[in-house]
């Protein structure tokens, strides 16, 4: 199924080459933002959030303000249509005919990739359930240019919530595409990293290592990264709570950190770092968050400027076979085909909506 219009819906879906002259143009554009202040003049973009969102959502406004262009959308569902039972598909087709670029955030994975099966512009994943956040990495990895000077050869710790953190998700797949990078990641058994991040990590020649606690890692890291525990995607609150805290990131634990280490944080954050922690120099998060902007109009800037299409599912249907995920988009939307590709393995079929896998 070929798109006229180009997506960023996994980052994967494009080469390391693309993400790099993005990167490049971020910081072009950090150094001289008034350089792009009429890139967008006459363009639209609209921003449909399914789920809360401050950074991004104000993130990719302010992009968008900020190259000229002008915003429309909702932050409510329930101030839409969706209130009255009406799918993704119809919701993109109408927007998307009003908007010259479609930003979507949604509670359920693979959302993003189902607007882009129908839209009439690009679309853009500002995070799908607790599945990916590609724009949040490409905010990641130009916090990591500008402040640490490269993206390689980084031993780089991931804290909390691993399991259902989109964030470290997208972060690890594009992390791992770089030389030497090496991962540590810190969770309870009960929130690990999931298999098919690992997987990707070794097909992509980079190692991990998983711990318990983040005394025994954080004297090694150059990067920090915490992760809040997702109440939201847990089952029941007493699963939440069984959770709740593990991990807190205090004055304390930094004096175990390096003096060129750097802490991240997707954010909101809850408790995980106290607040003390927000007057240390390593401490890079609000900058992060501040990046995000930047990143956003490059790629808005990027997306824009390109003519060719790309390919929206790449898999096969098997008849009869279905999404095992009840988080996937595919079980809460029946219209959409079921699509789903090998994982390497003839046994394993992998949803290409939310990467779920199913023994045949
Ligand atoms: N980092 C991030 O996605 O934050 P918001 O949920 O506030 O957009």
């Amino acid at each position: 199924m070929q798109s006229e219009y180009q997506h960023l819906i996994d980052l994967s879906d494009y080469p390391v080459e693309w993400w790099n002259s993005l990167i490049e143009l971020g910081v072009k554009i950090k150094e001289n933002p008034q350089e792009y202040a009429h890139e967008c003049d006459g363009k639209i973009m609209a921003t449909l959030f399914y789920e809360p969102s401050t950074r991004t959502q104000m993130s990719f406004q302010t992009a968008m303000l900020r190259l000229g262009g002008r915003i429309i959308g909702f932050d409510n569902p329930a101030n839409s249509s969706v209130s009255k039972g009406e799918t993704i598909k119809d919701t993109t087709k109408i927007v998307s005919s009003y908007a010259d670029i479609l930003v979507i955030r949604h509670p359920v994975a693979g959302a993003a990739k189902a607007a882009s099966l129908t839209a009439d512009c690009p679309v853009i994943n500002a995070g799908d359930g607790g599945h990916l956040h590609p724009t949040q990495t490409l905010t990641d990895l130009l916090t990591l240019k500008i402040e640490k000077k490269t993206l390689s050869g980084l031993t780089i710790g991931m804290c909390g919530d691993l399991i259902n953190g989109r964030t470290v998700h997208s972060l690890c797949k594009a992390l791992s595409m770089f030389n030497g990078n090496k991962f540590i990641f810190i969770s309870t058994p009960e929130l690990r990293m999931p298999a098919y991040i690992k997987d990707i990590i070794k097909a992509n020649g980079s190692t991990y290592e998983e711990v318990n606690t983040l005394e025994e890692a954080i004297g090694g890291l150059d990067v920090l990264y915490m992760t809040r525990i997702q109440q939201e995607r847990f089952a029941s609150r007493e699963e939440y709570l069984a959770q709740k805290n593990t991990y807190v990131l205090d004055r304390k634990k930094m004096l175990l950190a390096k003096k060129d280490m750097i802490v991240l944080h997707p954010l909101p954050r809850v408790d995980e770092i106290t607040v003390e922690v927000d007057d240390d120099k390593r401490a890079m998060y609000f900058t992060q968050a501040k990046y995000g902007v930047f990143a956003r109009m490059a790629l808005i800037l990027t997306i824009l400027s390109e003519k060719k299409g790309s390919e929206t599912l790449k898999g096969k249907l098997y008849s009869g076979v279905k999404c095992s995920n009840p988080r996937c988009i595919t079980n809460h939307e029946e219209y959409l085909p079921k699509s789903f590709r090998f994982s390497g393995d003839e046994t394993l079929l992998e949803c290409e909506y939310c990467d779920e896998r199913k023994l045949i």
